[in-house]
């Protein structure tokens, strides 16, 4: 699969915004479209530089729904869970109803029924090859589901936490199949250290032992990287 190498993190950044601003216009001026636009959106420290850049576009985001990919077992409203991150970096900066703003929960069947006729789903890549919490050996068949975290997902996350032990050991993520229905996936890679995983998920074998490795079965992926 092409690999899209961008010159810097600000290249990144606004080419994923050029995405998500088209995916937005595109259905406001399609007459024939009466549904939302649904994304699914990720977090961790790879889209930051987006959520700025979208902040910054003043998009209509009145006909707007999202999903995120995942969440912690976590208070929501502790300063690292995933709901806090997505109001403090993009919802309280956009005007998007709160109500279109949805997160899996204990209620993982009602979350994934909801999941459906996805326009966009954005997505991160762990150094594992998981996307979203879908750790590697996860099912290429998995929906919304509870999760163990993988240590290596631990120790990459334990730099948001006081320390290691902080790190919530399950969360709630959609599955591998809930990932695949959308219609179209732009993953996102950041830094040296992913390029590696990044080639082997894109260029290697198709494998549960590498989860992003199923990305290579959708009719519609780009992949963006920058060093
Ligand atoms: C987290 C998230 C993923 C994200 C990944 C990479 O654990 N669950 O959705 O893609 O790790 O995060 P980062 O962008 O911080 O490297």
């Amino acid at each position: 699969m092409e690999i899209t190498v961008l010159k810097n993190y600000s290249e990144l950044s606004s080419t994923i915004a050029d995405i998500v601003e088209k995916t937005i216009q595109d259905d406001l001026y399609d007459l024939e479209k009466r549904e939302l636009t649904k994304f699914i959106l990720p977090t961790g420290s790879t889209p930051l530089g987006l959520y700025e850049e979208l902040v910054k576009r003043k998009l209509d985001w009145g006909m707007v729904t999202t999903f995120n990919l995942d969440e912690y077992i976590i208070n929501p409203n502790h300063e690292q869970s995933y709901h806090t991150f997505m109001r403090k970096n993009l919802f309280d900066r956009i005007d998007i109803y709160p109500g279109m703003c949805n997160f899996p929960d204990r209620n993982t069947q009602a979350y994934e029924d909801k999941i459906n006729e996805i326009d966009l789903c954005i997505l991160g890549i762990g150094t594992n090859g998981h996307i979203a919490f879908n750790e590697p050996g996860s099912s290429f068949d998995s929906e919304t589901r509870v999760v163990d975290l993988d240590e290596q997902t631990i120790e990459d996350n334990s730099r948001f936490f006081d320390s290691v032990d902080d790190v919530p050991k399950q969360a709630i993520t959609m599955g591998l199949k809930t990932i695949m229905k959308s219609k179209k996936i732009v993953l996102m890679a950041n830094g040296v250290h992913k390029y590696k995983i990044l080639n082997v998920a894109m260029n290697g074998g198709i494998t549960e032992k590498v989860p992003a490795s199923i990305l290579q079965k959708h009719k519609n992926v780009e992949v963006y990287y920058c060093d």
